[in-house]
């Protein structure tokens, strides 16, 4: 473990997310996983995925978030629910529908899984597929909403927005109500990690944005009582940061496939930041004292604007990670946010480069 800076008391964690595996059929150009993927054999076992919630259970952990990559890429996904149900977590099985049949969803039913989130790239094929790189996804997709709504699944429905998308607001709403979805959250595409290699063609132009907020106000108020939906606009839009991750090392916590426990999905594009592996040390060691989780928690190591502004306590600052990427700086403001002397960097993401270019994508289409 490294060696801890400052010891922070931290309450319990609410929420984990297990990364049971960075393989992924599909190929999106706005990929949250790191550049750099987690092989196959390097994979926590399913034992110790199991010792791996129980300890999480045991140190106040109410939900658990089964992701990946895919995570029915993993044939043993089955016993690693199960291993999560009999810990006594809540279990959200955030997929992309690929590779889930309809008999695996009965066993994962009969197991006790509670929620499945479902990801969409669009509301038509040939649009969706292009942007997954996976050509029938779509098809396939649909057929698995089906199944998880004739199971009785509650459904999220998870679409990431962007340039090419983002006009397709209305049919997305619409979409989510015919699958029964209870919650559909629609988040403008964040600009790090493989997202950063498509930047001009992901960001939506300010006139989008706009009228999405737009749409999204009416969809609330005609689904009021049926869905909720969460929408997260642009940076570039917003005033002030979310407060990512409800603030670093404060309520909840990630596992990568290989058991590293990271303070956010994307902390391993911090440069410099180690961190520690739940095979190797006890769970709440790593979150009580290592030097990751404590390296952003509290106030002391903010900068100004932040260190004496009045919603430091709200929003934290924003996010780290993206503090890194485009600061330089994973302790500066947020570039997000309209103090940062670099929101017009933030801003100029909606105007610059070619957004009719090609996507690079991690893997080429198939
Ligand atoms: Fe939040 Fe920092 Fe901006 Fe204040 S200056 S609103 S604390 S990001
Ligand atoms: Fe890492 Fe925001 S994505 S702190």
């Amino acid at each position: 473990m490294n060696a801890p800076a400052r010891i922070i008391a931290a309450a319990a964690p609410m929420a984990m997310l297990a990364e049971l595996t960075h393989r992924c059929p599909l190929s999106c150009p706005y990929c949250s996983n790191p550049l750099e993927l987690t092989r196959k054999s390097a994979e926590l076992s399913a034992a110790q995925w199991g010792e791996a919630f129980r300890q999480a259970a045991a140190m106040g952990v109410l939900q658990l978030h089964l992701s990946g990559g895919e995570p029915a890429s993993r044939r043993d996904l089955e016993e690693i629910t199960r291993a999560a149900v009999e810990a006594g977590l809540y279990t959200n099985l955030i997929t992309s529908g690929i590779g889930l049949t309809r008999k695996r969803l009965e066993a994962l039913a009969d197991i006790g899984l509670d929620h499945v989130q479902l990801s969409v790239q669009g509301t038509e094929a040939a649009a969706a597929d292009a942007v997954g790189g996976y050509r029938g996804g779509f098809v396939r997709k649909m057929a698995v909403a089906e199944d998880i709504k004739a199971l009785g699944f509650p459904l999220t429905l998870n679409a990431v927005m962007h340039r090419r998308n983002l006009d397709h607001l209305e049919a997305t709403v619409a979409m989510a109500e015919r699958l029964g979805a209870r919650r559909l959250e629609v988040a403008c595409v964040q600009v790090h990690g493989w997202a950063a290699k498509n930047v001009a063609q992901l960001v939506p132009s300010r006139e989008q944005a706009i009228a999405a907020r737009e749409v999204v106000r009416a969809a609330r108020v005609r689904l009021r009582g049926s869905m909720v939906i969460d929408f997260v606009p642009p940076d570039y839009l917003a005033e002030f940061p979310k407060a990512c991750m409800g603030g670093w090392g404060s309520t909840g916590l990630n596992v990568t496939p290989e058991g590293l426990v990271l303070p956010c999905h994307a902390a391993q594009t911090i440069p410099g930041m180690r961190f520690d592996n739940v095979a190797e040390t006890p769970l709440r060691e790593i979150w009580e004292r290592s030097a990751s989780f404590n390296a952003y928690r509290g106030d002391d190591w903010m900068q100004e604007p932040c260190g004496s502004c009045e919603r430091k306590a709200i929003d934290h600052g924003g996010c780290r990670c993206q503090a890194a990427a485009l600061a330089g700086d994973a302790a500066a403001t947020d570039p997000a946010c309209s103090k940062s002397p670099r929101k017009a960097d933030v801003a100029a993401m909606a105007s610059g480069g070619d957004p009719a270019a090609d996507f690079t994508y991690r893997v080429a289409p198939r």
